[in-house]
């Protein structure tokens, strides 16, 4: 688990939303965490933020002149989130998708699109509701 009590508070006030199943489980924010100071990642970009959880991960373990991006598309997600980022300032489905499960369907568009990329190197792990990690490559 994260060490802050920002995270905690994060967790506590998403709990109470009724679609908090969508929180970032904590071993994949653990692995993330993990993965971005192995790599000295300086910048992040998180793209649907939701509460905010794993971008707050993120801004824990870059450095203080790094950067951190995060993209939400629903404003009462981004109100809940801007307090804790103001204060730190410094399910297997996706595999075969159905015909109307739109966000199973683009992750799964995304996922075959990275496969044919030849400038990523890619892993899938089963972490949480799976963990697609693409690696840029310099040559
Ligand atoms: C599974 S949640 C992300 C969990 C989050 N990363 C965390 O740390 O707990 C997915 C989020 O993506 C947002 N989202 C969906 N489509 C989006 C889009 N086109 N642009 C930005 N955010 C989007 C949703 O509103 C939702 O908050």
């Amino acid at each position: 688990p994260l060490q802050d009590p920002l995270v905690d508070i994060t967790t506590a006030k998403t709990l109470e939303d009724p679609w908090s199943i969508m929180l970032v489980a904590s071993e994949q924010a653990q692995l993330m965490a993990n993965l971005a100071k192995l790599i000295n990642a300086s910048k992040t970009i998180e793209i649907g933020m939701y509460t905010g959880y794993n971008t707050l991960n993120m801004a824990l373990v870059v450095p203080e002149s790094g950067q951190v991006v995060a993209c939400e598309i629903d404003d009462e997600y981004v109100n809940i989130a801007e307090p804790f980022f103001k204060e730190v300032l410094w399910s297997g489905k996706v595999v075969d998708p159905a015909p109307d499960d739109l966000t199973s369907q683009a992750l799964d568009k995304l996922n075959k699109k990275l496969h044919t990329d030849q400038r990523i190197d890619l892993s899938m792990l089963t972490v949480g509701n799976g963990l697609t990690l693409a690696i840029k490559r310099y040559r």
